[in-house]
C-alpha cells in the first residue's frame, strides 16, 4: 500500500501530486477531482486568464481574476489538498503568487527558474507550503541554502523533475532529445539529492520529502521511485486522458491516437526545450520556418517576440481548445500509452492496483 505524503504537516492521503498543466489543462475540474481521491490537485497559473474570452484587453488582470476564481471553485468542489503551480519564467509571477497566498492555497509549486530573492519572504507569514521544482541536486542545494541564509527557513519539500517529463524541461536539448525511456536518470538525481537534503533535515529537525516526476506513468514506476527514496510522485500526462481534465476532447485524443514516435522535442520561446506530440505545425517549427507573431503583452521574461518562431502561449491555448493547425499538446515521454478517457477515480484505482501488483511481486 502507498503511504500518505507528509509535506511539513500538510498531509495527502495518496502520495500522488498531479503536476500543474497550462494553459488551462489543469484548472479546478482536474485539481479538485485529484484532491477528492486523496492526491494533491494542482491548478496551473500560467496564462490562466487566456481561458477568459476578454483576455486580450488585459491579460495580466484576466490572469488574476481567473486564478482567484479557479482556486475558489476548486475549494468548493473538494476538501482535499489543492495547490497552484506558478512558473518563475512568467512576467506576472508576483501577481499570481499574491493571489495564491491571499486565497490561502494549501501549497505552491514553483518551476522554470530558481525561486530565490526577497519575493519569497512572503511565505514567512503564511500557512501555504512552498515546494520548488528542480532538475538537479545542485539546484536543490542552491535554493535550500539561499532560503536558509536569507529567511532562516527552508522550502517544505522538493519536486525533482526528470528528463522524461512533459512540457518545458530544465535540461539541455541534447539530454532530452533521445533519452532512454526508463527512470534511471531521475533515480540518479534522487540519489544525488537525498544527501543534500539530509543536511538540512538535521539542521531543521524535520523530514524534507522528495516528490519525483517526469515519465512516471504506472504504479510500477511509482514503486521504483519510492524504492529510490522519494516520498511522493508528480504525474502530469497520466491525468490528461481523464474525464475531469479541463481541456477539449480533441486534446485528449491527441494522446490516445499517438504512438511512441509521435513524442518529440521543440525549442520553446521560454528558452527551454519542450516535449510535445508531433503534428504538421510542430514539424514546421522544427524545420525552422519563421512564423511572425504579434504580442500585445510580454508574458515570458525570456521571450523576444520579434525573434521567436511562434507564440507559445497562443499555440498552447489553441491546442487546449482543440485547434492543432496552429497548436500542439505538451506530453511526457509516455503520453502514447493512453488508450481511453476514464475518470480520475478510475485512474487512481488503476494506479493503486498496478502499484500493489509490483509491491507483491518484489
Ligand atoms: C500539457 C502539459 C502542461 C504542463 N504545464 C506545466 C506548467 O504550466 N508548469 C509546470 O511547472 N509544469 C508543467 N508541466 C509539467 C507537469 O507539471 C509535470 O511535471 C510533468 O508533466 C511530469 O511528467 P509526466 O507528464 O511524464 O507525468 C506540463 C506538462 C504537460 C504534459
Amino acid at each position: 500500500m502507498m503511504n500518505q505524503l507528509n509535506i511539513n504537516g500538510l498531509i495527502a492521503k495518496l502520495p500522488i501530486v498531479q503536476g500543474g498543466m497550462g494553459i488551462g489543462v489543469s484548472l479546478s475540474g482536474l485539481a479538485s477531482a485529484v484532491a477528492n481521491q486523496g492526491g494533491i490537485g494542482v491548478i496551473s497559473a500560467v496564462a490562466i486568464g487566456m481561458t477568459d474570452p476578454d483576455y486580450k484587453n488585459n491579460l495580466r488582470e484576466s490572469n488574476i481574476i481567473a486564478l482567484r476564481k479557479e482556486i475558489q471553485k476548486a475549494k468548493k468542489l473538494s476538501d482535499g489538498v489543492i495547490g497552484v503551480n506558478i512558473m518563475m519564467a512568467v512576467t506576472d509571477f508576483e501577481n499570481l503568487l499574491n493571489v495564491a497566498l491571499e486565497e490561502k492555497i494549501d501549497i505552491v509549486f514553483v518551476g522554470a527558474g530558481l525561486p530565490i530573492g526577497s519575493i519569497f519572504e512572503k511565505f514567512k507569514n503564511s500557512t501555504t507550503k512552498f515546494v520548488p521544482i528542480v532538475s538537479s541536486a545542485r539546484a536543490a542545494k542552491l535554493i535550500f541554502q539561499h532560503w536558509s541564509d536569507k529567511f532562516s527557513r527552508i522550502p517544505d519539500g522538493v519536486v525533482i523533475e526528470g528528463p522524461l517529463a512533459g512540457g518545458h524541461l530544465g535540461y539541455a536539448k541534447n539530454d532530452v532529445i533521445h533519452p532512454a525511456n526508463n527512470l534511471q536518470t531521475l533515480i540518479k538525481i534522487i540519489n544525488d539529492t537525498l544527501p543534500v537534503l539530509h543536511e538540512f533535515e538535521i539542521q531543521y529537525n524535520r523530514e524534507i520529502p522528495i516528490i519525483a516526476g517526469g515519465g512516471v506513468y504506472s504504479g510500477g514506476d511509482i514503486y521504483d521511485i519510492f524504492n529510490a527514496g522519494a516520498k511522493g510522485v508528480q504525474m502530469g500526462t497520466r491525468f490528461i486522458t481523464t474525464t475531469e481534465c479541463d481541456v477539449s476532447e480533441a486534446f485528449k485524443y491527441q494522446f490516445i491516437n499517438s504512438n511512441e514516435d509521435s513524442i518529440t522535442i521543440i525549442d520553446s520561446p521560454v528558452g527551454l526545450p519542450g516535449r510535445v506530440i508531433s503534428n504538421d505545425f510542430v514539424k514546421e517549427i522544427q524545420a525552422g520556418n519563421q512564423k511572425p507573431i504579434k504580442c500585445s503583452w510580454k508574458c515570458l521574461s525570456k521571450c523576444d517576440y520579434k525573434k521567436v518562431q511562434f507564440c507559445v502561449a497562443e499555440a498552447l491555448l489553441n491546442a487546449t481548445k482543440g485547434d492543432f493547425s496552429r497548436g500542439f499538446a505538451f506530453s511526457g515521454m509516455n503520453g502514447y500509452k493512453a488508450t481511453e478517457i476514464i475518470s480520475v477515480k478510475e485512474t487512481m484505482e488503476q494506479i493503486k492496483q498496478e502499484f500493489e501488483r509490483f509491491d507483491v511481486r518484489r
